[in-house]
Formats: C-alpha cells, structure tokens, sequence
C-alpha cells in the first residue's frame, strides 16, 4: 500500500494560535508556583516549544524529555511501549504537565502517567496537541487539547510517518491510495 500527503488538515496559523492560548493557560493555572514539562519525544518537540514560548517569562518552568516508543515504522499501534529515555530531571513533589503529539489509543500516555505517578510527582495534567476519538486506555480527561481530529492518520508540525514529514508546517492527512 502507497501513501501520499493528503489535505491540509490544520493550518500552521490556527495551530500557532491554539499554542498561544494554551502556553497562556498553562500560566493563568499555575501563576505563583513552578511546573515541569515532559515532553514525549520525537512528535511533540514543535508543539512543546511553540507552547512554551507563550509561558509567563516569570515563571519557574523546567523542561525534560521522555522517548518512548509503540509504532514502529507502521501506522497501526503495536500495543506494547518500550521507555527509549528516561526523564533526568527530579520528579517527586513536582507539578507535572505532560506534553504529547497525538493521543489515539491513550496507551501510551497510560504508561507515561503511570511511570510519572510513580516518581513520586505532586500532581499531573496533560497537553496535548491532537486528540483522536475513542482514547479508550487512558481514563483521565486531557487537561489542554489543541484540536480534536478524526480518525485518520496525520504529519507534520512534529508528527511523521516512519520518520518522515515532520518538517511539515501544517498538518496534514496520509492518504492511502
Ligand atoms: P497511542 O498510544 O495509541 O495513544 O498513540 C500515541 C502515539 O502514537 C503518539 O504519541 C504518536 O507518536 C503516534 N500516533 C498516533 N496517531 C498518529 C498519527 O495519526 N500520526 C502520527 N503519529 C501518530
Ligand atoms: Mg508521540
């Protein structure tokens, strides 16, 4: 089966708007204390530090990253995640915001909680840039979305296929032909 880049899903200014709304809720909901943002490498790196340069310059705010991996090189998630890197900064008793790409099954972002939650962190919210219907694995409601999207599978702005297409400044749909 061949893919090729479909339509123009969202636009590189409608996210860019979303990303300042959300970097300036973040600031609104933690005014006074400190955060941590743990990036779940590699899709979320756009959306991340689009999102942080709307944070308050004020404000005590520490970035980390976590690679995991349950793709591979296909499109279809293979159920099982394996931790790639694990976060070097120190969790425990910290406010913690998850950053995340894309939620679709919500597996991932199950396990990533649970290894958070396990580190001893005070509190943990979650932003994420795209939302697919039916997240059935994780139970907890996301705290920041950017957009809610259907089911289909997207790049760009960070998101690939088997690596590819992250350098694209809108998202947009992989059709299959
Ligand atoms: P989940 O564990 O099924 O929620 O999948 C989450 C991960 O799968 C995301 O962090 C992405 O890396 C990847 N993923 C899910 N859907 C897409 C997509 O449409 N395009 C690119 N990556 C995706
Ligand atoms: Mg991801």
């Amino acid at each position: 089966m061949n893919r090729v880049l479909g339509k123009a899903l969202i636009s590189r200014e409608d996210i860019a708007r979303r990303c300042a709304e959300i970097g300036r809720q973040i600031s609104q909901d933690y005014a006074g204390t400190s955060v941590t943002l743990v990036a779940i490498l590699k899709g979320s790196f756009m959306f991340l530090s689009d999102v942080l340069r709307h944070i308050d310059p004020e404000m005590h705010v520490e970035v980390d990253f976590m690679s995991v991996s349950s793709y591979g090189d296909g499109t279809a998630s293979s159920g099982t995640i394996v931790i790639e890197k694990d976060i070097e900064v120190a969790i425990r008793g910290r406010d913690i915001i998850i950053v995340e790409d894309i939620v679709d099954t919500g597996l991932t972002l199950t396990h990533v909680y649970r290894i958070l939650d396990d580190k001893g962190a005070r509190s943990i919210r979650v932003a994420a840039l795209l939302e697919k219907p039916g997240k059935s694995g994780y139970e907890r409601k996301l705290d920041y979305v950017g957009f809610q999207i259907p089911n289909s599978f997207v790049v760009g702005y960070g998101l690939d296929f088997a690596q590819r297409y992250r350098n694209l400044p809108d998202i947009r749909v992989l059709d299959e032909i």
